[in-house]
C-alpha cells in the first residue's frame, strides 16, 4: 500500500533514461524482425523467449503496433516493409474469419492496421480494419448495451462484458470518422456507458466481468475470470480501466469519466508495492512470493500520459509525475537490456495465475507478453514527444 504522499517521493524517469530505455528498444524490436515478419510472437514468452505463432490469438497486434512505433522512431524502410507484411497478414485473418469470433478487434487491428493507414496511407490496413469493427459491431447486444467479449452469442453463461473491452472501443470511433457513419460511435458510447454504470466498486477497484440476464438486459452479477477472486481488483484489469476511462474521455468528452479515471488510477497508485511493480491482483502487497504484471504497469502509465493531455495543469503534472516513476521502476527492474536475455522488451509480466477461484490455469508467469512490450514502448514514444495515438 501506498498513501499519495508517500508516492511523491519516488524518483521519475529523466529524459535521458527515456531517450536510453528508447533507443534500447527500438534496437531490440529491429533484432527481433528476423523471428518476426511473417511470423508473430506468441502471446507471452516461455523462458524469457517468445516461440513463433501464426496470426491468432488476441495479441498479435501489439508486436505489428511495436514495429510501428520503431519505424516513426527512426523512418526505416526495412521496419516499414515489415509492418506492410503484417498488415497483409491482418486482412487475411479477418476475410478468412481466422480467431475473429470475440471482441478483440481493437486490441488486434488499432496497433497494427489502424496504426499503418495513420502513418502510411496503406489502405489495405484501412479496409482491414473497418472489416474488423465491423466484425466487433456483430457482438453488441441490444438487451444490455454491451459488447460480448467470448463465446457463443447471447449464451447465458457468456453473457458479460470484460472491463479489457474499453480498449476495443477505440477501433469504432475510428471507423465513424473514416467512414462518416455514426453507427459504430453510437454503438461504442452505449458500451462505455454500461460498462461504466457497473464495472466500478465504491472502493474505486473494479470487477474484471459483468454478467446480464439475456431475456430483460439486466445487470446481474461482477465476476473474475483472471483476478484473484470476484472481489479482488485484477492489476491488469484495474490498468484496462485507467487507459479506457482516458480513451473514453478523449472521444466522448464526458467529464464524468475524468472522475471514473480519477477513482481508478488513485486505486492502482495506492495499492502499489514499495518498488511499484503491481503483482497480478491487489490482494498481494510486499512480502508475497505472488508473481507480478509488469505489463499494468506500463498500460496505467499510458493511460495517465493519454489523460493528462485534457487536464488542467496542476493536475496533468501529477499523472505525468506519476507515469514517469512507473517508467523508471519498468526501466529499472523489468526492462529487457540485451538480445541475449529475450526477444521481449518487459519481464515479469503474467498473462494467467491460477487461484482456487478463477478458472485459470497458469500461462506466461513471470514472462513477457506482447501487450507488455508494446506498452512499454509506447510509454517511452509518449514521454519523448507528442504522439499521435493508434487508439
Ligand atoms: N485482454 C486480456 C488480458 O488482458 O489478458
Amino acid at each position: 500500500m501506498q498513501t499519495k504522499e508517500h508516492l511523491q517521493t519516488y524518483d521519475r524517469i529523466s529524459r535521458e533514461q527515456v531517450a536510453e530505455a528508447k533507443d534500447l528498444a527500438v534496437s531490440l524490436v529491429r533484432e527481433n524482425l528476423k523471428t518476426f515478419t511473417e511470423y508473430f510472437p506468441d502471446s507471452n514468452s516461455r523462458d524469457q523467449f517468445y516461440p513463433q505463432s501464426e496470426n491468432v490469438e488476441w495479441t498479435t497486434g501489439f508486436w505489428t503496433g511495436e514495429i510501428w512505433l520503431a519505424y516513426e522512431e527512426t523512418g526505416d524502410e526495412v521496419l516499414k516493409k515489415a509492418g506492410e507484411i503484417q498488415v497483409e497478414s491482418f486482412l487475411d485473418r479477418i476475410q478468412r474469419r481466422v480467431d475473429v469470433d470475440h471482441h478483440d478487434m481493437g486490441f488486434l487491428y488499432s496497433p497494427s492496421c489502424v496504426a499503418a493507414y495513420q502513418l502510411t496511407g496503406n489502405e489495405t490496413a484501412k479496409k482491414a480494419a473497418l472489416l474488423a469493427a465491423d466484425n466487433l459491431m456483430g457482438r453488441f447486444h441490444e438487451k444490455g448495451q454491451f459488447f460480448q467479449a467470448w463465446g457463443e452469442l447471447g449464451a447465458k453463461d457468456n453473457y458479460r462484458l470484460i472491463i479489457d473491452c474499453l480498449l476495443n472501443m477505440p477501433l469504432l470511433f475510428w471507423a465513424s470518422e473514416v467512414t462518416g457513419d455514426e453507427k459504430y460511435r453510437q454503438k461504442a458510447l452505449a458500451h462505455i456507458t454500461t460498462a461504466m454504470g457497473c464495472i466500478i466498486r465504491p472502493d474505486c477497484s473494479t470487477y474484471h466481468t459483468y454478467f446480464f440476464d439475456p431475456e430483460t438486459g439486466a445487470p446481474v452479477r461482477g465476476v473474475t475470470h483472471q483476478g484473484n477472486r470476484d472481489g479482488s481488483a485484477w492489476a491488469r484489469g484495474q490498468a484496462w480501466g485507467i487507459y479506457g476511462s482516458a480513451m473514453a474521455y478523449r472521444y466522448l468528452k464526458n467529464p464524468e469519466y475524468i472522475e471514473i479515471f480519477e477513482k481508478v488510477t488513485g486505486y492502482f497508485l495506492t495499492h502499489l508495492p514499495s518498488d511499484l511493480i503491481p503483482y497480478w491482483d491487489f490482494d498481494f502487497d510486499d512480502g508475497s512470493d505472488e508473481p507480478r504484471d509488469s505489463s499494468s504497469a506500463a498500460i496505467a502509465a499510458c493511460g495517465m500520459l493519454e489523460m493528462a493531455k485534457y487536464l488542467p495543469e496542476e493536475q496533468a503534472e501529477y499523472y505525468r509525475a506519476m507515469a514517469e516513476r512507473l517508467m523508471l521502476a519498468l526501466w529499472q527492474r523489468c526492462a529487457v537490456k540485451s538480445p541475449e536475455e529475450s526477444n521481449g522488451l518487459l519481464l515479469h509480466g503474467t498473462y494467467a495465475r491460477d487461484s482456487v477461484n478463477n478458472p485459470c490455469t497458469n500461462r506466461g508467469v513471470d514472462e513477457c507478453n506482447t501487450w507488455g512490450d508494446y506498452y512499454y514502448l509506447e510509454g517511452l514514444v509518449r514521454l519523448s514527444r507528442e504522439w499521435r495515438t493508434y487508439w
